[in-house]
């Protein structure tokens, strides 16, 4: 199976996108939603959950795992890599890098995401290290996670702020700007709207899938390892029914959420 986890219910775009481009592939999807954010939480303990959260889709057979979370993405993957270093990681931060210098023009970045993925500087060090001509500005935008799990995404309230969240990005003249959470996908056309038409907007769900398509096609040992099966697994350290309507919204569809029988401290 394919490994996806995430802080909560938000990685269900990156298992909608998956399933877009490999269809029949059984996936498995974990989300800490009895901890979430991971976005306001200290390194550390973003590592010990990233880690936790690994074991628990590595026991229910995973082969490989997808990190939907920007936040663990920017802070946990080399411990991940070191913690399982026979199983191969996907991040979503890597994939985005990559199609936010191959879509930039002005070579003038903006990246929105949670408290730690800006402060963890990571898209200003993976950018550095392929062209050091890049400008990468951030801003952390913490209000977008609760706005979009309350279904709150075209509200003048949502976009009041999702202006306010671009406007120190926009003063610097981006021309590309990573949606660098889970949860902004799903805001994309009021994003667009406040960033601008000529603003190339570069959203992880999509590039991460095409990432792991292109590992499975190069690497077929791993690829005959994986199971089919329609519906993805997916499941959450706690439900509410309030889980279950977001979850519908991030999949675009009823979807079935289980209850993991599981520790997490
Ligand atoms: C969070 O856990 O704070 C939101 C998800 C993310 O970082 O992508």
């Amino acid at each position: 199976m394919i490994g996806v986890f995430d802080s909560g219910i938000g990685g269900l775009t990156i298992v909608r996108e998956i399933l877009r481009k490999l269809p029949g592939y059984r996936i498995i999807y974990f989300g800490d939603t009895a901890r979430t954010p991971y976005g306001t939480k200290s390194p550390e303990t973003i590592i010990s959950y990233a880690i936790q959260d690994a074991e628990f889709l590595l026991e229910y057979g995973a082969k490989i795992i997808v990190v939907a979370c920007h936040s663990a993405s920017s802070v946990a993957t080399e411990a991940l890599r070191e913690r399982f270093p026979d199983v191969p990681i996907f991040e979503v931060v890597s994939p985005s890098v990559k199609k936010a210098l191959a879509v930039t023009t002005k070579k003038i970045i903006g990246v929105i995401g949670t408290r730690a993925t800006i402060s963890s500087g990571i898209y200003q060090r993976k950018i550095a290290a392929i062209d050091p001509e890049v400008k990468v500005y951030g801003n952390a935008c913490p209000l977008l996670v609760p706005l979009v799990e309350e279904g709150w995404l075209k509200k003048p309230e949502t976009r009041r702020i999702v202006k306010k969240c671009l406007i120190p990005l926009k003063i610097r003249g981006i021309d590309t700007l990573v949606l660098g959470c889970t949860h902004y996908p799903l805001l994309k056309p009021v994003i667009q709207a406040k960033a601008g038409r000529r603003v190339r907007l570069v959203d992880p769900a999509e590039e991460v899938a095409i990432e792991v398509a292109e590992f499975l096609k190069a690497n077929p040992r791993f690829e005959e390892k994986l199971s089919r099966g329609d519906e993805p697994l997916i499941y959450v350290s706690d439900l509410t029914e309030a889980f279950e309507r977001v979850a519908r919204l991030f999949m675009g569809r009823r979807i079935t959420l289980l209850k993991a029988d599981c520790e997490m401290s």
